[in-house]
């Protein structure tokens, strides 16, 4: 029976168990904490805690929850759904401290990591020691791979490495009820018994905290090449994905799609340079790693002219050099800027079958310019791995109409059979649309896992869906 809340029992006993430098309550609490990137308002929470350890977090579990308070695990705080916004009353648990490489082992090709090392750390060791990292995505800088996992991230090269679950193969986690489960596999095949650390991958910390991880390194690749195409219709942006898949085979790492509103933004808001000098229907990275440049490099090469003479390339610009690389890459992470520059918006991360995608582009974009005053909305994506993005906001006001503009996004995403998440999770912002893409007997199973693991409801409750069933 899920107990009444003793906030002032709770700070105690953790003040008499963590020093000052690990527990900032009240006025203490970081301006960073109280909120995550989905322009949620600003929440306070009770306190935050930094433990340094995985039997730490496992304590604070433990005593949040014989005192009946919350728990919200914080990592980078770079999600867009508000899967780590505070809970007003609840103690955060940022894993900022637990952060650091504690082994790289060459012979079993693993790195095992703390929750809260940042991705862009993980990815440098990778290469400083021969291998490569394949998770990557605009926030590397700031997200932590706790968060990565919590949340199973995408990103970029989805399209040959998959999600952030299929990266890792050992992973530690606290319980609700403050059991610490240690479980770093190093093996790529094992198949005793259930395959727990699954349930924890993508569940957005309501099912327990993630504290340490073993996750696979794949070989460094020994060349990359990449190329930005202009192209003149959807039709050609699908034959030039199943060409580069059967072209490039294993070698293609990325195929990202930028429609004409996207490149607007990127080069003329944030003011990336435009690789193309003509303006096209549709803006194509392309990119594939090989293992050597002196083969793979004329295969790229080849295969790009072979797309022109067959007509489903208008234009492209083609790598010569790392940095020719990096500013292809720039066109397409410029979206990082857009919520500094365009201001609060609603960014959605939305999966649909690739042939019907330019349709949804153009049914959302109708629905949104009918229903919000002027409108904007700027379609991009990881169109290789079914997944859409788009921002939308209204330039006629400054307080944004959020819950109107995914009301129209989410019930468009329904009518094309689509899901309402693709990567980024569910957490605060799409629960009220989670049953558009979940069936009852999926939602109602997600429940009775919740339920069994976290019977107090105490850890990041009413994140992804409420535990009462909606009537
Ligand atoms: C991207 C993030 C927003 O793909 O998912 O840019
Ligand atoms: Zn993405």
């Amino acid at each position: 029976m899920p107990r009444p809340p003793d906030p002032a029992g709770c700070l105690s006993a953790l003040s008499a168990v963590f020093d000052k430098a690990t527990l900032l309550a009240g006025a203490d609490v970081p301006a960073r904490n109280l909120h995550d990137t989905s322009y949620l308002p600003q929440v306070r929470p009770l306190a935050v805690l930094r433990p340094a350890t995985p039997e730490g977090v496992a304590q604070a579990l433990r005593i949040c929850g014989a005192h009946g308070v919350a728990v919200v695990p914080q990592g980078g705080l770079t999600g867009l759904a508000g899967g780590g916004h505070p809970i007003a009353g609840a103690v955060m648990i940022s894993l900022e401290r637990l952060s650091g490489i504690e082994e790289i082992d060459d012979a079993a090709c693993t790195m095992t990591v703390r929750a809260g090392t940042p991705l862009e750390v993980i990815q440098r060791a990778a290469d400083a020691a021969g291998f490569f990292y394949p998770l990557d995505l605009g926030a590397r800088g700031s997200c932590q791979i706790g968060g990565n996992l919590g949340t199973n991230a995408g990103g970029n090269r989805v399209i040959r490495y998959g999600m952030a679950r299929e990266s890792v193969l050992g992973l530690e986690y606290a319980l609700p009820d403050g059991t610490l489960v240690t479980s770093l596999n190093k093996m790529i095949k094992n198949n005793a018994g259930y395959d727990l650390k699954q349930l924890f991958i993508g569940s957005e910390g309501t099912l327990g905290i993630i504290t340490r991880a073993v996750l696979r390194l794949q070989p460094k690749p020994g060349c990359v090449n990449a190329a930005l195409c202009g192209l003149g219709s959807y039709a050609d942006v699908v034959a030039l994905l199943g060409a580069a898949r059967k072209g490039l085979g294993p070698m293609l790492s990325a195929f990202e799609v930028m429609w004409p509103d996207y490149w607007h933004e990127a080069t003329q808001t944030v003011g990336v340079r435009s690789p193309l000098s003509g303006q096209h229907a549709f803006y194509v990275l392309i990119e594939a790693q090989g293992l050597s440049e002196a083969v793979d490099g004329p295969r790229f090469q080849t295969w790009i002219e072979g797309q022109f003479e067959a007509g489903r390339v208008e234009d492209a610009a083609i790598s010569q050099s790392l940095g020719d690389i990096a500013a292809f890459w720039a066109t397409r992470d410029a979206c990082s800027e857009f919520g500094s520059l365009l201001g609060p918006h609603v960014a959605f991360d939305i999966g649909l079958p690739v042939a019907r995608m330019d349709d949804f582009v153009r049914a959302c974009r109708d629905a949104l310019n009918a229903g919000i005053p002027d409108a904007l909305s700027v379609y991009y994506g990881h169109i290789g791995d079914s997944n859409l993005h788009l921002i939308a906001l209204s330039r006629a006001t400054t307080v944004q109409p959020m819950a109107e503009i995914a009301g129209i996004v989410y019930a468009t995403v329904r009518d094309f059979g689509g899901s309402v998440s693709a990567e980024h999770g569910i957490g605060l912002l799409k629960k009220p649309y989670l049953s558009y893409s979940r069936t009852p007997e999926e939602l109602a199973l997600m429940r009775r896992i919740k339920a069994a693991l976290d019977p107090l409801n105490i850890l990041n409750p009413g994140k992804i869906f409420d535990m009462e069933t909606p009537a």
